[in-house]
């Protein structure tokens, strides 16, 4: 028994028309509940390392592997991609590729999942009609998938895999085709999913989201995780800048105008950080103190 779902030990990977490999020696795990980000440049193997997680790499992807991913105690190398799906679900980096199009109507392609795990219709219709409220594409349940926009299709992808309700949801940037209002809203369905206990993996660009949310921060560099550990560990690391990563952006404003000795802390990386932050000096001066060296 272990109390970690995910265990990646010593995992490497290239694709097999490739030279350079794409995932080199990958070690990391994940507790069961916990929101973990992974982050890098482009190219630097994140999505690689999603389709591993779940099973489609060695499974379906043609290539050469080494090491072990052990999620929820099977090996992801020997179980069946279906069965482990119940575990552990992949919402794409292009949610394109999530729909089967096989479906004439979203109500159709969300059902298609239910039916593939035996859940009785008059199940399938409750769920659906409840995933579809959370997700606010009840008007889009009669439209035929092809008709959709990129946000929509978005949209259906993510509610095409939450309504398996996988212990774990790995989500590859999940929100590249929505507004800023619409990501808010899918993000704050995701935090309030994994404060239910569904254990998050996330690949992300922004920044400030992932200092928000993750409690554990993987960064990817050449295929490797060259940085990991909690938001505040990674964003204060110096060697960041290396990685192609940059802070958040209230990381870079604190640091300059926060004087030390203001405040036990001198920088913040979330919004609701920078406002405590900003109460904090206002107090300050207001009790028109000199700041202590
Ligand atoms: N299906 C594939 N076949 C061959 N090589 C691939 C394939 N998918 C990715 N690669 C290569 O593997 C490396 C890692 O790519 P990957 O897509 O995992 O990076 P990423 O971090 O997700 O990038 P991005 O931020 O652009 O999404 C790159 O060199 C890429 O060209
Ligand atoms: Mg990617």
């Amino acid at each position: 028994m272990t109390s970690k779902l995910i265990q990646v030990s010593n995992f490497s990977y290239r694709y097999n028309q490739e030279t350079e490999v794409a995932l080199k020696n990958i070690n990391f795990e994940v507790a069961a509940g916990e929101f973990v980000a992974l982050i890098g440049a482009n190219g630097s193997g994140k999505s690689t390392l999603c389709n591993a997680l779940v099973g489609l790499i060695p499974n379906y992807f043609v290539g050469f592997s080494e090491g072990d991913i052990i999620v929820d105690e099977k090996d992801t190398a020997s179980v069946n991609v279906g069965e482990l799906s119940q575990t552990i679900g992949l919402v794409f980096q292009n949610p394109f590729n999530q729909l089967s199009y096989t479906a004439d109507s979203v109500a159709e392609e969300l059902a298609y999942g239910l039916g593939n795990r035996g859940v009785p219709r008059d199940q399938m219709f409750s769920k659906i009609k409840e995933i579809a409220g959370l997700i606010q594409i009840d008007e889009l349940l009669d439209k035929n998938p092809l008709e959709l926009s990129g946000g929509q299709v978005q949209r259906v992808a993510l509610a095409s895999a939450i309504i398996l309700e996988p212990k774990i949801l790995v989500l590859d940037e999940c929100t590249t085709q929505l507004d800023p209002m619409g990501s808010k809203q899918i993000m704050d369905i995701i935090k309030k999913l994994n404060e239910n206990g569904i254990t998050i993996v996330m690949v992300d660009h922004d920044m400030e989201r992932v200092a928000e949310l993750a409690d554990k921060v993987y960064v990817l560099q050449h295929g490797s995780i060259v940085l990991g550990g909690t938001p505040e560990e990674v964003f204060c690391s110096p060697h960041l800048a290396e990685y192609s990563v940059d802070p958040p952006d209230y990381y870079e404003i604190t640091k300059k105008f926060i004087k030390p000795g203001y405040s036990k802390r001198d920088f913040a990386l979330t919004e609701s950080q920078a406002i405590a932050l900003l109460q904090e000096v206002v107090l300050y001066e207001d009790r028109n103190q000199e700041p202590q060296a």
